[in-house]
């Protein structure tokens, strides 16, 4: 393996430590605590186990975690109603409702509802048209996170050709959109792209969001490239579950200049992104400058 391994639990790390930092600030400075509901209707066991973890390092991040578990009959008028509460609730400055919903419930109708300036997700169109045009918004945590790694690796992106594989509102508009501004060439490719492989290999920044296990093979990659692997997909290995990315790591490892792991990789930055977006939502809220490097 050549490939540099781009630790996301160092990196996750180091940015919950500065949104600790700008936590305490705000705390010690302006008697602000920074606070996040988060929302999840069901039981799905992945989504409690996200949802238990946003709770346990929002608090560890010294802010305020709201948690409300409702049952997967809540009926859309009850959600909305509780969204609404939590929109002009002043000790409430970030509101995330866990993902997938009940078939029940018009995901898009309730994201709509929250308050933009609370959508700590950036799922809002408000906050889809803001990214679009180069204003601020609330970005989505995962491409946030990727950016954020891109830049401490690489610096200035500039003029790099940037490969997004992926076209999904959560990951792949908001990165290409992302890497766009950060100067980028960017290509957009999906499952329906026609030479992928070849696509990808003009790529120095290539990013997998495509949801497909290892689909991504070392002799797509350009030597060298940074790769960004944003897939977490459940599979069986000799009977037991594991975790593997839309990127094969050890054939990409032995030609990528760097590579993030999964598990280790993405998924850890994403939650210190949302903590971050968290803190930026709470400044903007207080009239208060978004603090460097927790946002783009
Ligand atoms: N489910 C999986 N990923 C996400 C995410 O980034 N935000 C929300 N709200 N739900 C999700």
């Amino acid at each position: 393996m050549s490939a540099q391994i781009i630790d996301g639990k160092v990196f996750a790390a180091q940015l919950r430590s500065r949104v600790a930092g700008q936590v305490k600030r705000l705390k010690e400075d302006h008697r602000i605590t920074p606070g996040l509901a988060v929302v999840l209707v069901g039981a799905d066991p992945a989504s409690e186990v996200y949802v238990r973890n946003k709770g346990r390092q929002t608090t560890e991040a010294g802010m305020s975690s709201f948690e409300y578990k409702l049952p997967t009959d809540t009926s859309q008028a009850d959600l909305l109603a509780l969204i609404e509460r939590l929109n002009s609730d002043p000790e409430v400055h970030g509101i995330l409702v866990q993902l997938p919903l009940p078939k029940h419930l018009n995901a898009d109708l309730v994201i709509n509802a929250i308050d933009p300036a609370k959508d700590v997700d950036g799922f809002h169109v408000s906050n889809v048209g803001l990214l679009g045009t180069g204003q601020n918004a609330m970005v989505p945590c995962t491409p946030l996170g990727c950016l954020m790694m891109l830049r401490g690796h690489l610096g200035d992106l500039s003029g790099l050709e940037a490969v997004v594989v992926g076209r999904s509102n959560i990951v792949g508009k908001p990165m290409a959109q992302l890497l766009l501004g950060a100067n980028c060439t960017v290509t957009m490719a999906h499952s329906r792209t026609r030479d992928l492989a070849s696509i990808c290999r003009r790529a120095d920044i290539l990013v997998a969001a495509v949801g497909r296990p290892k689909m991504i093979r070392g002799d797509w990659i350009k030597a060298g490239a940074t790769v960004i692997d944003v897939g977490i997909n459940r599979v069986a290995r000799d009977g037991k579950p594991h975790l593997v990315g839309d990127v094969d790591f050890s054939s990409a490892a032995e030609i990528a200049g760097a590579i993030t792991p999964v598990p280790g990789g993405v998924g850890p930055v994403t939650i210190a992104c949302l903590l971050a977006n968290t803190v930026t939502a709470c400044c903007r809220a207080h009239g208060l400058p978004a603090p460097e490097g927790l946002a783009v």
